[in-house]
């Protein structure tokens, strides 16, 4: 079955670089009539909408992901623009400090908590009063690895991702029938947020997957992409890893 998004309209958030760049690449070339990009500042998405190189089917929108106020007029900038919104990817996320939750600074900690966990919850309900209450929809969600398992260099970040997971049954269960909801978790991938867990050590980090390799941002664009499309239409509340194998094909220790 292919996949196409013909006549559907996407919003992705943090669309401006990296795995959010290549989700909206990948709905542009399945056939959407219309994506919308959001990011902290302007000057990125102008780069992006040229890389994208699909001006007229492209919405760049300058909103914070934790402010709720940005995320009202986006989503009405969206309908205003396209007639509607189908498609919700809450793509956008930060790691401002690494370390373990017992020392890293609380101010950290509630910026990473507005960000990738308050944050989607605030898209979410917007585009839900907004539209997907009557008009029906898909909401893909990413987390991390991070938020199934526990790891050492980044607390906050994976209890935030852990909270986005539970995000997503809540609204997967509160939402049904008219809108599923999904997530991805996603292990290393080749971005700029992660660049200090595999840039100058690739080759180490590519031994810790059983697939030998680290991620690509377009391996999670498909996977999203499928969680959003048709084909999953009787497929909500799940999380799937895109993880090279991290959490399904790793041995118990010593057995
Ligand atoms: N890369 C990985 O290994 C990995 C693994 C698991 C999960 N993830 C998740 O994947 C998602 C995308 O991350 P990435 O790796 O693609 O990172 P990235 O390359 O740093 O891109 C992050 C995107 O989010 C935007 N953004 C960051 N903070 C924002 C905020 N407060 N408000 C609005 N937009 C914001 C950035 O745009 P501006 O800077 O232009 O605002 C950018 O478009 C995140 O949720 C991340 O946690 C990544």
């Amino acid at each position: 079955m292919e996949i196409r998004f013909d006549d559907q309209v996407v919003l992705v958030t943090g669309g401006s670089r990296g795995i959010g760049e290549a989700v909206a690449a990948e709905f542009l070339a399945s056939g959407a009539r219309g994506v919308a990009i959001t990011s902290r500042r302007a000057e990125n998405l102008v780069a992006t909408v040229e890389r994208l190189g699909e001006s007229d089917r492209v919405l760049p929108i300058e909103a914070r992901a934790d402010d709720p106020d940005a995320a009202a007029s986006a989503i009405a900038a969206v309908i205003d623009r396209f007639g509607g919104c189908d498609i919700l990817i809450n793509n956008a996320g930060t790691n401002p400090s690494a370390g373990p939750l017992t020392d890293v600074d609380l101010g950290a900690i509630d910026k990473t908590w507005a960000v990738n966990q308050r944050g989607p919850l605030v898209w979410s309900r917007e585009v839900w009063h907004q539209t997907m209450r009557e008009s029906g929809g898909s909401i893909v969600n990413v987390s991390s690895v991070g938020g199934m398992q526990p790891g050492t260099a980044l607390g906050a970040y994976n209890v935030s991702k852990a909270a986005l997971i539970h995000l997503t049954r809540q609204l997967a269960f509160e939402m049904a029938p008219q809108v599923r909801v999904n997530a991805v978790a996603p292990s290393v991938v080749r971005t700029k947020l992660s660049a200090m867990l595999w840039d100058g050590m690739e080759d180490h980090t590519a031994s810790l997957h059983p697939l030998k390799r680290i991620g690509e941002p377009s391996d999670v664009a498909v996977a999203v992409a499928f969680l959003a499309s048709e084909a999953a239409s009787w497929i909500t509340g799940v999380v799937l890893p895109v993880d090279g194998g991290v959490t399904g094909a790793s041995p118990v220790p010593g057995m």
